[in-house]
C-alpha cells in the first residue's frame, strides 16, 4: 500500500479562505475586523519567522494585527503589564505571546495572564480544561488543524485507536484530549513509555510530536494507519524533516502527512479561525 498525501497546506488554505469570507460577512454588516496583537520578545530568529507568518496571515484573512516587540531584557512586571493593558482594551480579540519567552520571564505566568477569552493560542489552563470536560472553547491551534487534516480524509474516526507520541503541554496533551473528544480510543506515549514500537504498532491512527527526525521507524507503522507527523527538524544540510521515516511509513500507511506542507501551514490556519472565533464570542 502507498499512502494517500493530506496535503495541509492546501486544507489550510481552504480554512483561510473561509475565515476571510467571514471576515467580510461582518464587515458588510458593519462591524469592526477581528485583530490579534501578536507579542515578540527578543529576537530568536525561528520566533521572528514564525510571527512574520501570522502576521502574513492576518493580512491576507482581513484581520488587523497590532505587532508588539519588547526587548530580550523586559522584565516579568512590564511584560504582565502589556497583557493587562491588551486584556482591558476592547479593539483587541486575539492576544499571542509567542513562546519560547527568555530565561528570566515564567512563560506560565504570562500564559495565565491573558484573558481566556483572548487566549488565541488555547494555551490558558481554563480552554484547556474546557476541552477537557468536552466543551471547547478556543482550542490549542496544532491539535486542532491535525483534526481538521483528519477530517480532510474522511475516515470515520469513532472507536479508532489512536496513539500520540509525545507529551508536551501545548501538543501532546491536548491532542490526545481532541483526539477522545473525536471519539478515539487513546493513548499518550512519552519518555518512559516501555516497547513504544508495539504501542505505535496497535495505532490505527498515529500523531507523532517529539521534535527528533526520523524517531518513529517505517517498518513500526500499523498497515493502514492514518500518519500524522507534527514534528518539524531541521537537518544538517538545511532540509526540513519530520518526526516519522516518511518513505518506509508512506508504504504502509493508508493517508500520511508530509513535512514540510503538512501540519505546519494548520497552525497559522486555526490561528486564524480562533481569532475570528474570540472576536465573534465577544460580539455576540
Ligand atoms: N512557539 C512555537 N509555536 C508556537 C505557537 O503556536 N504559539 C506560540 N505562542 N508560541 C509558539
Amino acid at each position: 500500500m502507498t499512502a494517500q498525501l493530506i496535503d495541509g497546506k492546501a486544507i489550510a488554505a481552504q480554512v483561510q479562505a473561509r475565515v476571510r469570507e467571514k471576515v467580510l460577512a461582518r464587515s458588510a454588516t458593519g462591524r469592526r475586523a477581528p485583530a490579534l496583537a501578536t507579542v515578540l520578545v527578543g529576537a530568536d530568529p525561528a520566533s521572528e519567522i514564525y510571527v512574520r507568518n501570522k502576521r502574513r496571515a492576518c493580512e491576507m484573512v482581513g484581520i488587523r494585527s497590532l505587532p508588539l516587540h519588547f526587548e530580550a531584557s523586559i522584565d516579568e512586571e512590564q511584560l504582565l503589564a502589556e497583557v493587562d493593558r491588551l486584556n482591558a482594551d476592547p479593539a483587541i480579540d486575539g492576544i499571542l505571546v509567542q513562546l519560547p519567552l527568555p530565561p528570566q520571564l515564567a512563560a506560565q505566568r504570562v500564559i495565565e495572564r491573558i484573558h481566556p477569552d483572548k487566549d488565541v493560542d488555547g494555551y490558558h489552563p481554563y480552554n484547556l480544561g474546557r476541552l477537557a470536560q468536552r466543551l471547547p472553547t478556543l482550542r490549542p491551534c496544532t491539535p486542532y488543524g491535525v483534526i481538521e487534516l483528519l477530517k480532510s480524509t474522511g475516515v470515520d474516526l469513532h472507536g479508532l485507536r489512536a496513539t500520540v507520541v509525545g507529551a508536551s503541554n501545548h501538543v501532546g496533551r491536548p491532542m490526545a484530549l481532541e483526539l477522545l473528544l473525536a471519539g478515539c480510543t487513546t493513548t499518550i506515549c512519552h519518555r518512559f513509555t516501555r516497547n513504544l514500537h508495539e504501542e505505535v504498532a496497535r495505532a490505527e491512527v498515529l500523531v507523532v510530536a517529539v521534535g527528533r527526525p526520523g524517531f518513529i521507524k517505517g517498518e513500526w507503522v500499523r498497515p493502514g494507519a492514518i500518519v500524522i507527523d507534527i514534528g518539524i527538524n531541521r537537518l544538517p544540510d538545511g532540509k526540513l524533516t519530520g518526526d516519522v521515516e516518511f518513505a518506509a511509513a508512506r508504504e504502509r500507511a493508508s493517508w500520511i502527512t508530509p513535512v514540510p506542507g503538512g501540519v505546519g501551514p494548520m497552525t497559522v490556519a486555526m490561528l486564524m479561525e480562533n481569532t475570528l472565533q474570540a472576536a465573534e464570542r465577544r460580539s455576540a
